[in-house]
């Protein structure tokens, strides 16, 4: 069992990956093989719009994207983590989410089963952000992922690291975990 992470957060100390880090640590502890990638610090350029997917063999942009994308195919679960940005996922999030075109228009998808989503945010902005993501999974970039499937933990903090004294987002967190790994034994 393989679950991915993708991380928008460009802060390593900072409550997105904090999260991400208890989630990921409790599905390692049931046994899951994790992997974390903080998008931040790869090369993933933004989708160009051309239209020629279809035509070409490997994305126009010639960076880091393909790997990740073709690690985010292969994940039996996957969490997408950002924080709020002006109302919505961070940049590094929305490239990732937009460089998924290339593989719609090869037909390809995420195969996960079941999703984990974190939002944090500093005091405004998480229900959009949420729904967002949650667009993204309802998308043809992923089969079709049942309520009850998708777990989520939003919730706010400021500074980076002020998450680690919030017990109870810490404890959703670890709780996401433990859901995947269960839902993905099913
Ligand atoms: C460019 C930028 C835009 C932000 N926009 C919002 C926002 O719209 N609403 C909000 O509540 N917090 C906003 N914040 C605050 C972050 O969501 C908050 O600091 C969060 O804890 C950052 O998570 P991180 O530590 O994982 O990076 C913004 C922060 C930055 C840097």
């Amino acid at each position: 069992m393989y679950i991915l992470a993708i991380v928008g957060s460009p802060r390593i100390d900072g409550n997105t990956n904090y999260l991400t880090d208890q989630a990921l640590h409790e599905a390692t502890n049931l046994g899951a093989r994790t992997e974390k990638i903080i998008v931040s610090q790869h090369r993933l350029n933004p989708c160009l719009a051309h239209l020629n997917c279809r035509r070409l063999d490997s994305c126009a942009q010639q960076d880091d994207g393909t790997w990740m994308l073709d690690k985010f195919c292969k994940a039996d679960g996957v969490i997408l983590a950002t924080p709020v940005y002006y109302y919505d996922v961070s940049a590094w999030m929305k490239i990732f989410i937009d460089r998924n075109y290339f593989l719609n228009r090869h037909g390809k998808k995420c195969q996960a089963k079941a999703v984990g989503i974190i939002v944090v945010a500093g005091g405004a902005g998480i229900e959009d952000t949420v729904q967002t993501l949650n667009r993204f999974v309802n998308s043809s970039s992923f089969n079709n992922i049942a309520e009850d499937k998708r777990f989520i933990v939003a919730g706010y903090a400021s500074g980076p690291g002020d998450v680690r004294s919030d017990r109870r987002l810490i404890a959703e967190a670890r709780d996401m975990g433990k859901h995947l790994v269960a839902s993905l034994k099913e």
